[in-house]
């Protein structure tokens, strides 16, 4: 990948927002029907699919669990845009307000502004309880979003970024999906590329400059965000809307190989990327695996 100057990368990013960025309130006919025979998200992406469990659902309830899981994967999102916007305020707090590079910082909080609002209303208009993260990972991301800066802020973003990307990239292309999840998708994934931009850019900038024990910092707290991001990417309430108990539920979607394997192939393009950048590798690499994305 190459990488243009600082400014010059920010004033191009600038100019994209200006000729393709959404207002999804208006944007999205909220309004509209529901589709009764279309999906959540493919059903091949369902957290369950091809297991004992997935088998012994009818047609109605599987459809059901997707339109969980996508607002499940969506708060997920929501949860990080939170912690996003926090680190690029004090990011942009402490910086030059002339600069584009900045500039740009200002325009993503806006953007992950509205995607949080959207993933909410989106869950709203699902009539789908809204399924917060477990207490842990609610303080840890409270930690990391007071304290979160430099190469851990851009790769944190890039994982969440990513993962998401590849997964609604595909949804919003289906057929079989409801029309809701696919204009939620195509907005989110627009308006993301932008970010997925920067953020590698500046991570490609700042990792050549920093030392082995800041290196070693970045890979583990990368690790972790991973780690959580994929263990709780789908809440365990969502299987208590087809009558699964949660913890069964879990159990089986974290042991299901072809959820692994769908974990792995959404961070195909992210893993490469964060190896290159010896974002991932050393000790902290175990987490990786144990979160199936390696
Ligand atoms: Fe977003
Ligand atoms: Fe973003």
């Amino acid at each position: 990948m190459s990488v243009r100057d600082r400014e010059a990368t920010a004033a191009r990013l600038l100019r994209s927002s200006l000729d393709h960025s959404y207002e999804p309130a208006i944007d999205i006919d909220w309004d509209a029907p529901l589709a009764e025979d279309l999906w959540g998200i493919p059903q091949h992406r369902s957290s369950l699919y091809g297991t004992a469990l997935w088998h012994d659902l009818t047609e109605e309830q599987r459809r059901t669990l997707t339109i969980h899981e996508v607002c499940a994967v969506a708060r997920m999102g929501l949860w990080f845009e939170i912690i996003l916007m926090q680190m690029l305020l004090r990011y942009a707090y402490d910086r030059d307000p002339r600069r584009p590079h900045i500039q740009y910082a200002l325009t993503e909080i806006a953007d992950e502004c509205r995607h949080s609002i959207m993933f909410a209303k989106m869950t709203e208009r699902y009539g789908v309880p809204d399924s917060a993260p477990r207490v842990r990972t609610h303080q840890l991301g409270r930690l990391f979003k007071t304290i979160g800066a430099g190469p851990a802020m851009f790769a944190g973003a890039l994982i969440v970024e990513e993962i998401l990307d590849q997964l609604q990239r595909e949804s919003m292309r289906d057929e079989t999906v409801q029309p809701l999840t696919r204009m939620v998708n195509q907005i989110h994934v627009t308006e993301e590329a932008r970010h997925v931009r920067y953020a590698r850019e500046e991570l490609i900038r700042i990792m050549p400059k920093i030392n082995r024990r800041q290196r070693a910092a970045a890979r583990w707290s990368a690790a972790r965000v991973a780690y959580v991001v994929a263990r709780d990417l789908v809440h365990a309430d969502v299987y208590a809307s087809v009558g699964i108990d949660p913890a069964v539920g879990r159990e089986a979607a974290l042991a299901n190989p072809h959820w692994q394997g769908t974990l792995r192939w959404s961070a195909r393009k992210l893993v490469p990327f964060l190896r290159e950048q010896g974002i991932i590798g050393g000790p902290a690499e175990i987490l990786w695996q144990k979160a199936h994305l390696v």
